[in-house]
Parts: C-alpha cells; sequence; structure tokens
C-alpha cells in the first residue's frame, strides 16, 4: 500500500474549511456548503477516473447528497466500501468531524486511481449527507438498494473522525474482544478490524477497541448483516490517565471542539491524521485483494 501524504490530506481539509467559512461557517445538511463540499470531492474524483453518482433524498425538507465513486473493474457481486460522513454540524465547519475521515478517504482514492490498482473486489467509496441528522444519507443508500445489490457489498470501512487533536486510536470492535458496546458485528467484521489492528501494530501504536453500537454510517449496513469496521480517534469523551499513558496527551477531551464553533482546521492533529490515512490505505490494498497490476 502506498503512503499517504498527510500534506495531501491537508490540503482538502484546508479546501473544506475556505468553503464553510465562505457559506456561513459551516457544511451542514440542507445548506449551501454541504453541496459546495460535494462538488469539491466529486470534481477530484471525475478528473481521476472514478464512476461518481450524485444520489439525491429528502430529509427534514431539504435535499440531501450521498456521493458514490466507483473504481471500474473488480469483481462487482464481492465489493468493498469504504465511506465517510461530509456533513458538519450547523454549529461550525466541522474539520476533524468529519472532514477528516472525507478527506483521508478521497486522498486514498486518489491514490488507487494513481497507482492503476486492479483490485480483485470491487470499490466503492461513498461520502453521506446528514449523518449528523441521524444517519439520513447512509441510511438512504442502504435503503435504495435491492436485496441482490445488498448481498454485493461484502464489506464496509467506515472513517468519522480521524484527527482528533487528543487522540486515541480505537478501531471499531467488531470481533467484541474488548466487550464494548453491542457485541459482535457480522461475520466478517473481525477480519476488518484486524487488519486494521495489524497496520498499527506494524507501526507500534497501540490500539483499543470502541463501542460497534451503530453511533455513525455503519449502523446501517451492520443491520443489513454487511462487516464493517473502522477507525475513531474519540470525540467528546475524556481520556483517561491510563489512555494518556498509552498514547500521550492529556487527560481531557479527546476532541474539545466536537459539534462547536473550533472544530476548524486548527482541529486537527497531524501525526493522527497521518497514521490513520496510511492505515486507510493499507486496509483497502489489503482487504481488496490483488488480480494483477498496480496492487500488493
Ligand atoms: N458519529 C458521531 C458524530 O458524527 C461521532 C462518532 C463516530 C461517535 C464514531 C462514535 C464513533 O458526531
Ligand atoms: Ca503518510
Ligand atoms: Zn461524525
Ligand atoms: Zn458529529
Ligand atoms: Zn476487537
Amino acid at each position: 500500500a502506498p503512503d499517504i501524504s498527510v500534506a495531501d490530506v491537508k490540503a482538502h481539509l484546508t479546501q473544506l474549511q475556505s468553503i464553510a467559512t465562505a457559506n456561513g461557517g459551516n457544511r451542514a445538511h440542507g445548506r449551501p456548503g454541504y453541496l459546495a463540499s460535494v462538488t469539491y470531492v466529486k470534481g477530484l474524483l471525475d478528473a481521476a477516473g472514478f464512476t461518481t453518482t450524485q444520489q439525491s433524498f429528502t430529509y427534514g425538507g431539504a435535499t440531501g447528497y450521498n456521493l458514490i465513486a466507483d473504481w471500474p473493474g473488480g469483481n462487482t457481486s464481492n465489493t468493498l466500501m469504504i465511506g465517510a460522513h461530509l456533513d458538519s454540524v450547523t454549529a461550525g465547519p466541522g474539520i476533524n468531524d468529519n472532514g477528516s475521515g472525507s478527506a483521508a478517504n478521497l486522498e486514498v482514492a486518489l491514490a488507487v486511481a494513481r497507482s492503476g490498482l486492479q483490485p480483485a473486489r470491487h470499490l466503492r467509496f461513498a461520502w453521506w449527507g446528514a449523518e449528523e441528522l441521524g444517519l439520513r444519507g447512509s441510511t438512504a443508500y442502504v435503503n435504495s438498494l435491492s436485496s441482490a445489490q445488498r448481498a454485493a457489498i461484502t464489506g464496509y470501512l467506515n472513517f468519522d473522525m480521524v484527527a482528533s487533536p487528543n487522540p486515541g486510536y480505537f478501531l471499531y470492535d467488531g470481533d467484541n474482544s474488548d466487550g464494548t458496546g453491542a457485541g459482535p458485528g457480522p461475520a466478517g467484521s473481525a477480519q476488518i478490524e484486524q487488519t486494521l489492528a495489524a497496520y498499527f501494530t506494524s507501526i507500534g501504536v497501540p490500539t483499543r477497541g470502541t463501542d460497534f453500537d451503530g453511533r455513525s454510517d455503519y449502523g446501517p449496513f451492520i443491520a443489513a448483516g454487511i462487516p464493517a469496521g473502522g477507525i475513531f480517534t474519540g470525540a467528546e469523551g475524556r481520556k483517561t490517565t491510563a489512555q494518556v499513558q498509552l498514547w500521550g496527551g492529556t487527560a481531557t477531551a479527546f476532541d474539545p471542539c466536537y459539534h462547536s464553533s473550533c472544530d476548524t482546521i486548527a482541529n486537527i492533529n497531524d501525526t493522527a491524521l497521518d497514521r490513520n490515512s496510511d492505515a486507510i490505505a493499507y486496509a483497502v490494498w489489503t482487504l481488496a485483494g490483488s488480480s494483477g497490476g498496480g496492487g500488493t
């Protein structure tokens, strides 16, 4: 897998910050900063050779949008999806929540294109609308699929908050080995968690499990029986003294600007953003498999 350039990921976050600043300070569902964010991401994916679809849905009297980007090739009946919500809350620009996952996934998608990856599995990236209003975009997407289309999605990777300023390195506990949250996910979730864990082991960074309870866009996927996993660096919760020993930082909130106006470009831990972007690339390359060509 390639080493993702954190400077390139950060450049996308700078663009998302500018979009918010130019549109009343946020990128929320139903507000102009949301559609401008979709247009920014879509333009880069189209230019890179993805097949993109802007899916509309209605929530709360406003039109919402999911952006779906398919990388041509691979076995479409064995599709790996990679997603992040692109909307912010109305209170602020949403750069950690969830510019971070959106930008990291975007740069991994662009790396897939640059490397000419010919994966065994089909790859489909998604940027979800209206997560902050109750997983509305991801739910609309899963509900829009026929049972055959649903069965063709054999895994889903979710990235929501991956650069918290006082970060932890949490993996959705798909195998329930940490006994957190709602217990083991659909069979196959353990493999996803273990793949992400293997990357962090390789760089010597410890991880811990976090609730696999559906508090982000993987919820509708696991509810449909689709294996899922992901990384989370923490939100309003406080880092414990034991976690400070493990990861450094301070015994305060993982993200004191969670859902606030101060979730700006200044609210990003660059080391976490770099490690997690590289972990996403590793998981995509590993789980997608190689069918010859650029992948390893
Ligand atoms: N989905 C939450 C939000 O957007 C953040 C979150 C992500 C919480 C992952 C738990 C796990 O506000
Ligand atoms: Ca990197
Ligand atoms: Zn979020
Ligand atoms: Zn949020
Ligand atoms: Zn686990």
